[in-house]
């Protein structure tokens, strides 16, 4: 009797979400406001996260900007603040490094108060192939684009958690759904961002804290300077996404409060694809769209490595 009632309460609730995902698909969703929301952008120093701090300085947020890059950070505090702020408080952290997120974090607390929008997007590339990939950048990989967003779920979480109410967001890539040639430590490392983001949103609803949200973003490579020199075959099939577009869709999904986000949508087709060809097929399928080369050429953001590098070996 208990299976058959336990069966008939799954399936009421699997059809009432389908039917309730299918009428979103149809009606948009009520954007939320965020007018005197804490929105803390890791990376906000250039590219994709200084777009976000810009938009959200026009929905009024009040900004915490970290980054490791202090002049670009600065950049992006007076660009927002030109943008209408009237908050914006810029950190210069390096989220790599577990003491300084928590320092940090407790000198936000104190001078802004409780985040209760936390973008997790600062990232690095390496860029090479695995061989020639030296041990300390795999390590930095690892550290920025993924463990990081430990130590600031921990910072920031509880009082989340303690008011129900808040957001996390994990700037992960296609790159963390799909292995691609000489991307295997950014690749790993995005694969993990994605599985950590994807756990606390499970833990969240099993706690019950369900005003407390997720949304996950999955790009392909973006016009950001961050993966300068890659190409792409078919740039009518899959162009090089234009950054202003990526940082509007990101915007706009966590508003609508959705839980992931692949840009641009023909990814969807792809990845799904992905599970039920065969390898072979899926090598083939990847040349094609020109993914096995896209890196060829890549000399991404150069400067940035420099630095990370300089800080990493300090920290040694
Ligand atoms: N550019 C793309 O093609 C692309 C595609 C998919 C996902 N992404 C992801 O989007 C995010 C933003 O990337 P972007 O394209 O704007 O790159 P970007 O290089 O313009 O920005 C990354 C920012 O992170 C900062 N940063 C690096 N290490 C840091 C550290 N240890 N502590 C604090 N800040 C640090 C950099 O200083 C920089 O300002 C990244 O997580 C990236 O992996 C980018």
């Amino acid at each position: 009797m208990d299976m058959i009632v336990d069966a008939s309460i799954f399936l009421g609730k699997f059809l009432y979400y389908f039917l309730e995902s299918f009428a979103y698909k149809i009606i948009p969703k009520r954007k939320k406001n965020v007018t005197g929301e804490i929105v803390l952008i890791t990376g906000a120093g250039s590219g994709l996260g200084r777009l976000l701090a810009i938009h959200f300085a026009s929905l009024g947020a009040i900004l915490v900007l970290w980054d490791i890059n202090q002049e670009g950070n600065m950049e992006t505090c007076r660009l927002a603040k030109e943008k209408g702020a009237v908050k914006v408080f810029a950190y210069t952290c390096d989220c790599s490094n577990r003491q300084e997120v928590y320092r940090v974090a407790d000198q936000v607390r104190k001078e802004v108060g409780d985040v209760t929008i936390l973008i997790n997007n600062a990232g690095v590339v390496t860029g090479k192939l695995l061989l020639d990939t030296p041990d300390h950048m795999v390590e930095r990989s690892f550290l920025v684009n993924a463990i990081s967003h430990f130590w600031t779920y921990k910072a920031f979480l509880p009082a989340m958690i303690k008011a129900n109410h808040g957001h996390l967001v994990c700037i992960s890539s296609i790159a963390g759904l799909a292995g691609i040639s000489r991307l295997s430590d950014y690749s790993a490392s995005k694969f993990a961002a994605f599985g950590f983001a994807e756990s606390l949103f499970i833990e969240l609803s099993m706690l019950k804290k369900s005003e407390v949200k997720t949304t996950i973003v999955c790009p392909y490579f973006i016009k950001t300077g961050m993966f300068e020199g890659c190409t792409t075959k078919h740039p009518f099939l899959l162009p090089l996404l234009e950054q202003e577009y990526v940082a509007k869709t990101i915007v706009n999904a966590i508003l609508e409060e959705q839980v992931y986000v692949i840009i641009p949508k023909l990814l969807y087709f792809a990845l799904i694809l992905k599970q039920i060809i065969s390898p072979k097929m899926m090598i083939a399928l990847g040349e094609y769209l020109g993914v096995d080369t896209c890196m060829d050429f890549f000399k991404g953001r150069e400067q940035a490595n420099e630095l990370q590098t300089e800080i990493q070996r300090k920290h040694q």
